[in-house]
């Protein structure tokens, strides 16, 4: 056999879904791809293949950690924490402090016979073992189009079908009750309640998620509800209520899970620590699953850390502040600039888009210009069909205004850049290359 039959023999079906998928990674366009476009030196831009872009002058717009980094009194925590003792062992479980902490600051709900919290590696572990745990071949799943990356692939991988509802001016860019009743069928066992959702930034109001949650317990379906985004009020009118906080025995919640992590919150991606929050009974199976599986639980400093960091209000409020005003710069930007808009204010975290069709031209073209200008960004095609060339996903937690203003200055420049043609071959080629469903209906688009 060459590598190419063994490729084919050994990959599970599994694993070969994700090799042509257009969310698996690589497969759609990041900055990454405009490197190698461009001709640069991606060594030099982003060592040791780190997603994070650190190239001198550069700034990282596009995956989603939280640039302000993380408190100083979690980093103290964390160095406090770093001994002989607490490195030696492994620990089976969160630190009961941490679990309470957790339940309350994060999902509103106190630890309780019917509620727990189970320590996972970081909101993106979450999402594995929710899916693991509850989907069977065969199941169907609601999801929202454009939707975070993982989402889509993630349901896939476990056999279920996603049943995409597309985000729009009338659904506000989230789900909403009618539709998510509409999309329901014997086959459906979960919804996924993004909330606050990436891309938009946007929440769902209390009265939308009690629907939904009331919805979704007629039908016997199991709500996933990630509210990972959920640590920064971006608009001081916006209120996100976690769906386990709204657990009365009026409304019993013991259909959620609930997911969320310190990688958006408190800048942590690094440490790997999320959480998984339900009834124990239902929790009990992803524990289960996870002791076949990876086995890992969170270390003690990276969990003291967090327990720090979650107290830490004066953080949270100094970090609110820059993304606020990072926001309002790029709103400004957006306004002066020809081709281009917000289709919706985001509400929560530092998600947003931007939609370019005004352009005429994709946004892979004007991303890989805009990284000719040193700003990297990521494009719609790896979130979804809905805006795949005409949604631009901005990360706007950068704690330096110059990288907002070097933004204004780079966004119509790299439009007129992208006008002039100049990047739509080498944009075609990339998804000649990848070949998926979604590359080649690009390409019809973008090469008329
Ligand atoms: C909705 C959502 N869930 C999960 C994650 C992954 O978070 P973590 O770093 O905590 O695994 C992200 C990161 O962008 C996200 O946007």
């Amino acid at each position: 056999m060459d590598i190419q039959q063994m490729q084919e023999r050994f990959l599970s079906d599994k694993a070969k879904i994700m090799l042509h998928h257009p969310q698996g990674m690589g497969n759609y366009f990041t900055f990454k791809t405009a490197i190698n476009i461009l001709g640069l030196d991606g060594e030099q831009l982003i060592p040791n293949g780190l997603y994070n872009m650190i190239g001198e002058g550069y700034y990282d717009m596009g995956y989603m950690a939280n640039l302000i980094g993380p408190p100083e009194s979690a980093v103290q925590a964390m160095k406090e924490h770093s001994t002989w003792e607490e490195i030696r062992v492994y620990p089976p479980d969160l630190i009961q402090e941490l679990k309470e902490k957790a339940a309350k600051k994060k999902f509103g709900r106190e630890l309780s016979d019917d509620f727990t919290v189970m320590g996972v590696e970081g909101a993106q572990g979450g999402i594995g073992y929710v899916y693991m745990t509850f989907l069977n071949p065969g199941d169907e799943v609601i999801a929202t189009d454009p939707a975070y990356f993982h989402f889509v692939p993630g349901a896939e991988l476990n056999g279920a079908t996603v049943k995409a509802i597309k985000l729009t001016a009338e659904n506000g860019y989230k789900l909403t009750p009618k539709e998510v009743e509409a999309n329901i069928t014997p086959k459906t066992k979960m919804i996924v309640l993004c909330d606050p959702i990436n891309p938009f930034g946007v929440v769902a109001t209390k009265e939308e998620l009690l629907e939904i949650a009331e919805i979704a317990r007629k039908n016997n379906i199991l709500i996933f509800n990630n509210i990972t985004h959920d640590t920064h009020q971006t608009d001081p009118t916006a209120q996100h209520y976690p769906l386990a906080s709204l657990h009365t025995p009026e409304t019993p919640m013991d259909h959620v899970i609930s997911v969320s992590g310190v990688s958006k919150g408190y800048g942590m991606p690094a440490l790997r620590v999320g959480f998984m929050a339900g009834h124990p009974a239902l929790l009990r199976g992803a524990f289960l699953l996870k002791m076949e599986t990876t086995k890992i639980h969170i270390n003690y400093p990276g969990q003291y850390a967090t327990y720090v960091a979650m107290q830490d209000d004066a953080y949270i409020q100094a970090s609110t502040e820059i993304i606020r005003r990072n926001y309002k710069h790029i709103e400004e930007t957006v306004a002066m600039t020809d081709g281009v808009t917000i289709p919706v204010k985001p509400q929560y975290g530092f998600c947003m888009i931007i939609d370019i069709s005004g352009t005429g031209v994709s946004a892979q073209e004007i991303a890989t210009a805009l990284l000719s200008y040193k700003i990297g960004v990521i494009t719609g095609d790896g979130l979804g069909d809905s805006g795949d060339i005409e949604y631009i996903r901005l990360n706007y937690s950068h704690p330096d205004i110059e990288c907002f203003e070097l933004f204004r200055e780079a966004l119509p420049k790299a439009i007129a850049d992208a006008q002039t043609g100049m990047y739509k071959q080498a944009v075609i080629e990339f998804f000649e290359r990848i070949g998926s469903a979604r590359g080649k209906s690009i390409i019809e688009r973008i090469s008329k």
